[in-house]
C-alpha cells in the first residue's frame, strides 16, 4: 500500500492499495472517528461493493445508511443535492458523523459538496471506484454539482479526510469507463509526467498522478494560479462534454479538448508539431478519440459559460513539450480563433 500526504488546510492521507475495501470501516474511524457513516453511492457501484463496505464500516462499529443515485453525469443536480441535504437532516446527521462516498467523479462531487454544506461542514471521505475518480476527482478537495447552464458551476473547496483507493475495484471497470479515466491520467503525463505515457502498473500510475495533484494542491489549493494547470483540455473538454449533453463522457471529452488545446498551442509556436504526435498517438493507444465532433461556433459559445472564465479573460494551459505546460490568459475575443486553430 501506499501512502501520499496530502497537507492542504486540512492534512489527510490517500492510500493506494488492493484490498483496501474490506479495511475501509477501521481505516475511516481511525482517520475521522464519529457514530454514523452515510454511504452515498449509485445504483452499479452499489451492486458490486456496496454489501462490503457497510460490512467493513459495521465491523468498525458504525451504524450506517446509504443514499443511492442513478449512475451518471445527470445525477450530479440540484434536486440530488437538495434530496440528500434532506436526507442527512431526517437522519439526524451531526459534525460528528461522516458521509462516505463510494463511486466516481459524479458520487464524489455531490457526496462533497453536500457534506461541506450541510451544517457548515461535516466530515467526508472518498472511496472512488473509477480510474478517473482515483487519479483525479477523488483528491484535492474540489466538490461540485452542475447547473443547467453548465458544468460544476455550484461548489467549494472542501478536503475530505481520508481518500482509501482499492485498485481491486477498477476490475470491474468497462474499456470505456476505463480509457474515461486514462484521460486524465494522459493530462497528467502532459502538464508533469512523461513516464506516464507508457506505464502499465496500476498502482504506480494511481499513485504517480496523485503525487503530482498532492503537490499542485498544497502549492494551490484555491487554484489562483498553478492549480490551473490541471484543468488542460479543460476548457474545450467541459465545452464538448456540455453540447453532448454529457453523452460524451468527461475523460473522452478532455482528450479531445487536450488534443484542440495543443493544436492551438502548436499555431501560437508554444509548442512543435511531435508534442502534438506523441499526445495523439497516445490518447489513440487509449482508444480516445481526438477529433472535435462540434465546429469552433458552438464550441466557442459553450466554453464562454465555463466557470474559469474571468470577466473578460480566459486561462488557456499551452503544452511546451511532453511534461510540462505553462498557463496563457487570452481574451474571450480572441478565444474563438485559438479554437478555430485547434480544431482546423
Ligand atoms: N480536477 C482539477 C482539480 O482538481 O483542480
Amino acid at each position: 500500500m501506499r501512502t501520499i500526504r496530502v497537507n492542504a488546510s486540512k492534512a489527510y492521507d490517500v492510500l493506494v492499495g488492493a484490498g483496501l475495501l474490506d479495511r475501509a470501516g477501521g481505516l475511516i474511524k481511525a482517520a475521522a472517528g464519529g457514530d454514523l457513516a452515510v454511504v452515498v453511492t449509485d445504483d452499479i457501484v452499489a451492486g458490486l461493493y456496496l454489501d462490503r463496505l457497510i460490512n467493513a464500516l459495521t465491523d468498525a462499529g458504525y451504524k450506517t445508511c446509504v443514499f443511492e443515485v442513478e449512475n451518471g453525469e445527470s445525477s450530479k443536480n440540484t434536486q440530488n443535492y437538495i434530496k440528500l441535504l434532506n436526507f442527512l437532516a431526517e437522519h439526524g446527521v451531526t459534525r460528528s458523523d461522516i458521509v462516505v462516498a463510494l463511486g466516481g467523479g459524479v458520487v464524489g462531487d455531490l457526496a462533497g459538496f453536500a457534506a461541506a454544506t450541510y451544517m457548515r461542514g461535516v466530515p467526508y471521505v472518498q472511496i472512488p471506484t473509477t480510474l478517473l475518480a482515483a487519479v483525479d476527482s477523488s483528491v484535492g478537495g474540489k466538490t461540485a454539482i452542475d447547473l443547467p447552464v453548465g458544468k460544476n458551476l455550484a461548489g467549494a473547496f472542501y478536503q475530505p479526510e481520508i481518500v482509501i483507493c482499492d485498485h481491486d475495484l477498477l476490475q470491474t471497470l468497462s474499456e470505456r469507463v476505463f480509457a474515461d479515466g486514462m484521460a486524465e491520467v494522459i493530462k497528467y503525463g502532459m502538464i508533469a509526467d512523461p513516464e506516464l505515457f507508457r506505464m502499465t502498473d496500476l498502482e504506480e500510475i494511481i499513485t504517480r498522478c496523485v503525487t503530482i495533484k498532492r503537490d499542485v494542491v498544497c502549492e494551490d489549493e484555491f487554484e489562483t494560479g498553478v492549480r490551473k494547470l490541471l484543468n488542460f483540455g479543460h476548457t474545450v473538454g467541459h465545452a464538448v462534454e456540455k453540447l453532448s449533453n454529457y453523452a460524451i463522457s468527461h475523460g473522452e471529452a478532455v482528450a479531445i479538448g487536450m488534443a484542440v488545446e495543443t493544436r492551438a498551442a502548436v499555431s501560437e509556436g508554444f509548442c512543435d508539431e511531435t508534442c502534438l504526435n506523441e499526445l495523439i498517438e497516445t490518447l489513440k493507444r487509449n482508444q480516445l478519440s481526438f477529433e472535435s465532433p462540434y465546429g469552433t461556433e458552438e464550441l466557442f459559445i459553450a466554453a464562454g459559460s465555463d466557470k474559469k472564465r474571468n470577466g473578460d479573460t480566459i486561462t488557456l494551459i499551452f503544452p511546451q513539450e511532453i511534461g510540462k505546460c505553462v498557463l496563457r490568459d487570452v481574451k474571450v475575443s480572441d478565444l474563438k480563433r485559438l479554437i478555430a486553430c485547434g480544431t482546423g
